[in-house]
């Protein structure tokens, strides 16, 4: 019944104890109880969000051996668009984005990706854009060596490039990252953003890529 997992964090007395929930992939402290009550909060509204009972109509856009990807866009039913949301509040949740509303909310496609477990372990959403702007490779800073902090300003070209289609948000639920998840949801995405033609690598931007979502980018981009 006890879904906990022993971490060992080589971080210093200030996180010793800490235990990751093997549901919701929360990291807490169990003998803290606020940390406690915060995770069982966390874990509720996590795993509600993520559950997926299955819609009348769905729209099946790609069907894997481990799950299935729906597209939900802007004029569905109010069901598709509450999951999108209580999905898109999770996601923003863990990157620690600010809730931002879309450019043109009537635009936006949202890939979800559903495990056979009836989960939504995948999310993908993505709009029309003009233009972008390319990330530049790190400078290696001499001050610094081997700083590995994991900072978001990563440097940007100032010369815009045409684009057609910008991922605003790729997320993949923490027990269900390396399978090519993200992956299939960027190819789906190329394949179903315009009608009728394939996107190229070149057509397609990440917006405010994190850490992961830069590594990720770089090797999709490169193959
Ligand atoms: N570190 C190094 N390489 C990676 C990583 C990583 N964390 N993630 C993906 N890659 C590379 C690998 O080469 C991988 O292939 P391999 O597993 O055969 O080596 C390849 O990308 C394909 O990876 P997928 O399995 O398709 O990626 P995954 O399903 O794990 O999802 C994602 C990647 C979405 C970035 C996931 O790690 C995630 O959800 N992270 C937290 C949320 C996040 O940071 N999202 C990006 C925000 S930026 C934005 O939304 C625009
Ligand atoms: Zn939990």
């Amino acid at each position: 019944k006890e879904t906990k997992i022993q971490l060992v964090i080589d971080a210093g007395q200030k996180h010793f104890g800490a235990i990751m929930c093997k549901a919701c992939g929360m990291i807490y402290t169990a003998s803290n109880p606020e940390d406690e009550l915060q995770h069982v909060q966390h874990h509720h509204r996590f795993l509600e969000g993520i559950k997926y009972t299955g819609w009348k109509r769905e729209r099946v856009v790609a069907e894997f051996w481990d799950g299935k990807i729906v597209l939900v866009l802007p004029h569905d039913p109010s069901y598709a668009i509450k999951k999108v949301e209580e999905v898109q509040e999770l996601v923003d949740n863990e990157l620690g984005f600010q809730q931002v509303v879309p450019k043109c909310p009537n635009k936006t496609k949202t890939f979800l990706f559903i495990s056979d477990e009836k989960r939504v372990v995948g999310c993908l959403i993505a709009e029309p854009i003009q233009q972008a702007f390319r990330v530049l490779s790190e400078p290696t800073s001499p001050e610094s060596p081997g700083s590995k902090e994991c900072h978001r300003a990563w440097r940007c070209s100032n010369v815009p490039v045409p684009a057609v289609c910008g991922i605003s948000r790729i997320w993949v639920f923490r027990f269900k990252r390396r399978k090519r998840i993200a992956r299939r949801l960027v190819d789906t995405l190329r394949n179903r953003f315009m009608f009728g033609c394939f996107l190229s690598t070149n057509e397609i931007a990440f917006s405010d890529p994190t850490p992961d979502g830069k590594l990720f980018a770089a090797k999709y981009c490169n193959t």
